[in-house]
């Protein structure tokens, strides 16, 4: 243990330089400026394997961006534990509320700042760092696979279909991914569940062009406003989705898991100036971490339409557009809760507009059990590196491939995160602390000698 630590410690500044490499390509998956950069990223990816002691690294083109699979395969016999992660990062903007460019990372007060510090350059360097570790020392008593990919934050849109093509090069008997948070160093936590998601476009169309809205305003109906009505309508006043079905398929969680969930800490007060806010609400009947946790929930995450320049223009807009994403939790349907989205957006539209809603992605939901013994390991791992033993967590957020590795692979995942919350991934000035990430490879390289004990 004291060797793993000194080791780091002593290839700390190194691991940063070779991470800061990595995050000075910009590699947002979105645009479509930046293909060079996905594949420069992916080339990034597949070296850093090679060089970290993987025996085969490839980058493989999809219709989308590439997936590099690298391994490093000791003996048959062996458990085999596949690392999945994502080098496409999310887009910085807007540009000017970054304290330091967001593609040239620098350390300031202790954390490493930059897009995809943390989400998930920096937790998936992590990853390779222990890999690299473990090769160097002779320590790793177990084949290692990986599968990284450039289409996570737009929704693995191809990464289905390339499991389906590649089933029996990924076998394995656990996935391990880190690209998710823990409450914090000192009071350390496992992500135990995430939910899933079903995101959806919606447009109301009304008069063929912008028109006066004196001149026809009051008698020709306004999308704008129609959008607002129907978009409102779509929660009742106790915070629940008025959907019809909806709710038809949600595990609900007993009296006693509830208990279990609720005894992790919970600031009300520090949460909301997290975010600089007076008050939080949601669905009834449901605490703030059961509302992110365990509950589904419907929010807009975009929504234009009409005059939006300077000044004033009157005008009754011809079209009023937004993006919805519903959180889902298990046994929710992404496709099924779209239909239905679908069905009674439409149904509620009033006369005198034309009404479209498409499906844009989506996924499932997915709960890791934790009496097996990779969460045993990860549990252990994450005890002797932070001090104290880390509590299951269901997370809010979505991986949405996890649900489709458990189906096309038939194997299940350890979310092995070591994010902050406050580490502002998707929003301008995302960080990582430097703790975090040099604790994240101690746990890592913890997780691998325990796993490898358990599993023999
Ligand atoms: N790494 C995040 C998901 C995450 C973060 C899960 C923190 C749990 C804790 C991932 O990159 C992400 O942003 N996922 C998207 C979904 C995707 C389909 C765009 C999300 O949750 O919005
Ligand atoms: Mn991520
Ligand atoms: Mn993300």
């Amino acid at each position: 243990m004291e060797t793993i630590t000194n080791y780091i410690a002593a290839n700390r500044d190194r691991y940063l330089e070779e991470l800061f490499d990595f995050i000075r390509i910009p590699s947002v998956g979105a645009r479509e400026e930046n293909k060079p950069d996905m594949l420069r990223a992916a080339e990034y990816v597949k070296n850093e394997l090679l060089k970290s002691g993987a025996s085969k690294a490839e980058v493989y083109s999809t219709a989308g961006h590439p997936v590099v699979y690298g391994e490093k395969i000791i003996s048959e016999k062996l458990p085999t534990v596949l690392v999945y992660g994502h080098y496409d990062v999310q887009p910085a903007e807007p540009l000017d509320q970054w304290k330091s460019p967001p593609f040239e990372p620098e350390i300031r007060d202790g954390k490493i700042w930059g897009r995809g510090a943390d989400d998930d350059k920096g937790q998936m360097f992590m990853q390779f760092k222990a890999f690299e570790l473990m090769n160097n020392r002779g320590l790793l008593k177990c084949n290692v696979k990986f599968m990284i990919e450039g289409e996570e934050e737009i929704g693995s849109v191809n990464l289905e279909k390339f499991c389906n093509d590649h089933k029996d090069m990924l076998a394995a008997d656990m996935i391990l991914i880190s690209d998710t948070t823990m409450i914090s160093l000192e009071m350390p936590s496992i992500t135990s569940g995430l939910r899933g998601l079903s995101y959806v476009q919606v447009e109301v169309t009304g008069p063929n062009r912008d028109l006066h809205s004196g001149l026809f305003g009051g008698a020709v109906v306004n999308p704008c406003n129609v959008l607002c009505d129907m978009i409102a309508s779509l929660k009742d006043k106790n915070g629940r989705v008025t959907i019809p079905g909806f709710y038809d398929d949600v595990m609900e969680c007993n009296e006693e898991e509830r208990k279990e969930m609720g005894k992790r800490p919970f600031d009300r007060k520090k949460f909301m100036d997290s975010v600089g806010v007076d008050d939080l609400s949601g669905e009834e009947g449901y605490s703030d971490t059961e509302r992110i946790g365990i509950r589904p929930t419907l929010d807009i995450n975009g929504i234009w339409g009409g005059y939006t320049g300077e000044g004033a223009k009157t005008i009754l807009p011809a079209k009023a557009c937004a993006k919805i994403s519903m959180r889902l939790v298990p046994y929710q349907d992404a496709e099924k809760i779209a239909k239905l989205f679908e069905k009674h957006f439409l149904s509620i539209a009033p006369n005198g507009v034309r009404v479209k809603v498409e499906y844009l992605h989506g996924g499932q939901a997915y709960v890791s059990p934790l009496d097996t013994p990779e969460f045993r390991a990860a549990s252990k791992a994450v005890e002797k590196a932070a001090g104290k033993k880390p509590i299951p967590v269901r997370s809010g957020g979505s991986i949405p491939i996890v649900s489709v590795f458990e189906k096309v692979l038939g194997i299940k995942s350890i979310l092995m995160g070591f994010g902050l919350e406050s580490d502002a991934i998707h929003s301008p000035n995302e960080n990582f602390p430097v703790d975090n990430f040099v604790k994240g490879i101690e746990s890592i390289t913890l997780f691998f000698r325990y796993y490898s004990e358990f599993r023999s």
